[in-house]
């Protein structure tokens, strides 16, 4: 059971767009895939972007699976000549640039702050912030050329509410502010912006430490008491890069099963402590 869907209505028919964070550990579908899959069978040519070769060519390989068109970049987005080279090779490859994808994202610790590495923070603020600033510096240049384009954030809700994290955190919600900023400086190219915060979803990135107990806790802490997935992010931003969200810009849509709106679960922690 991959989630690919069965049939697709061609909402992104003659687009090309660019997917960071493109990848995923072994056969199962973190955001980045599951959206270039998606994009790909609702009509676009896609680039696929990561810095794990093996992960991207698993990738291509859904998308040739479906008879989806797409071609593949090995880079650091965290590197601006690396950025540079996603467009350009964009460009020459499908001749415009559509559609940006800021996905790639990594995790920080959850340290006490006299113990921070700084080093540390500043990689996830490269990675998750810095990345976006350096992908858009370089496609918005085509996009206005072509009169427009749609460029998505992915966020997270440790952006939106507090989970105590002193990089990621933060991080996110520097990319929702600088999704506010790049809409209201872009508008008039023609361009929207816009921002997702995934909530508790299930990916390959979190696969590798999450428990059955952490899953059943991250599922109570919502009101539809669900775990999400990979496709449930993908649908929400087919949806705010396409033609049919003409009208929504600048905005930071939850994909959170309503977590957001009851509270942090550190709020329900503390809601709990005895006395
Ligand atoms: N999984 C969740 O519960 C969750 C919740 C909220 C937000 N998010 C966000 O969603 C996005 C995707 O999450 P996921 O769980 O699918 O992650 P994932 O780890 O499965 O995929 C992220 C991909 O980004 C790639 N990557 C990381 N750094 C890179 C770099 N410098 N250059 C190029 N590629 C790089 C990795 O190789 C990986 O393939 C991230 O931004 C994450 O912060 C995830």
């Amino acid at each position: 059971m991959t989630g690919i869907p069965e049939r697709f209505l061609g909402r992104l028919a003659g687009k090309v767009a660019i997917v960071t964070g493109a990848g995923a550990k072994g056969d199962g579908f973190g955001t980045g895939r599951a959206m270039s899959v998606l994009f790909g069978g609702e009509g676009a040519r896609v680039c696929l972007v990561d810095r794990d070769q093996t992960a991207l060519a698993r990738s291509l390989d859904y998308l040739a699976e479906i008879g989806a068109e797409g071609f593949a970049v090995v880079a650091d987005v965290t590197n601006a000549e690396d950025c540079q080279r996603i467009a350009a090779e964009t460009l020459e490859r499908f001749g415009k640039i559509d559609i940006l994808v800021n996905n790639v994202g990594v995790s920080g610790g959850a340290t006490p702050v006299d113990e921070i590495d700084i080093a540390q923070w500043r990689h996830v603020l490269d990675v998750n912030l810095q990345s976006a600033v350096l992908m858009a510096k370089y496609c918005v240049p085509a996009m206005r050329g072509g009169g427009g384009g749609a460029i998505l954030n992915i966020s997270s809700i440790a952006g939106v509410v507090a989970y105590g994290s002193l990089a990621y955190g933060p991080s996110k919600a520097a990319l929702v502010q600088f999704t506010r900023d790049l809409a209201v400086l872009h508008g008039g190219d023609g361009i929207r912006v816009n921002a997702l915060a995934p909530g508790h979803i299930y990916t390959p990135m979190v696969e590798g430490f999450m428990t059955e107990e952490m899953r059943a806790a991250r599922r109570k802490a919502g009101p539809l008491a669900l775990e999400g997935d990979a496709w449930d992010v993908a649908k929400a931003a087919l949806f705010l890069v396409s033609d049919d969200a003409a009208f929504v810009n600048g905005v930071c849509l939850p994909v959170d099963g309503g977590v957001t709106v009851v509270g942090s679960t550190e709020a329900m922690r503390l809601m709990s402590r005895p006395g």
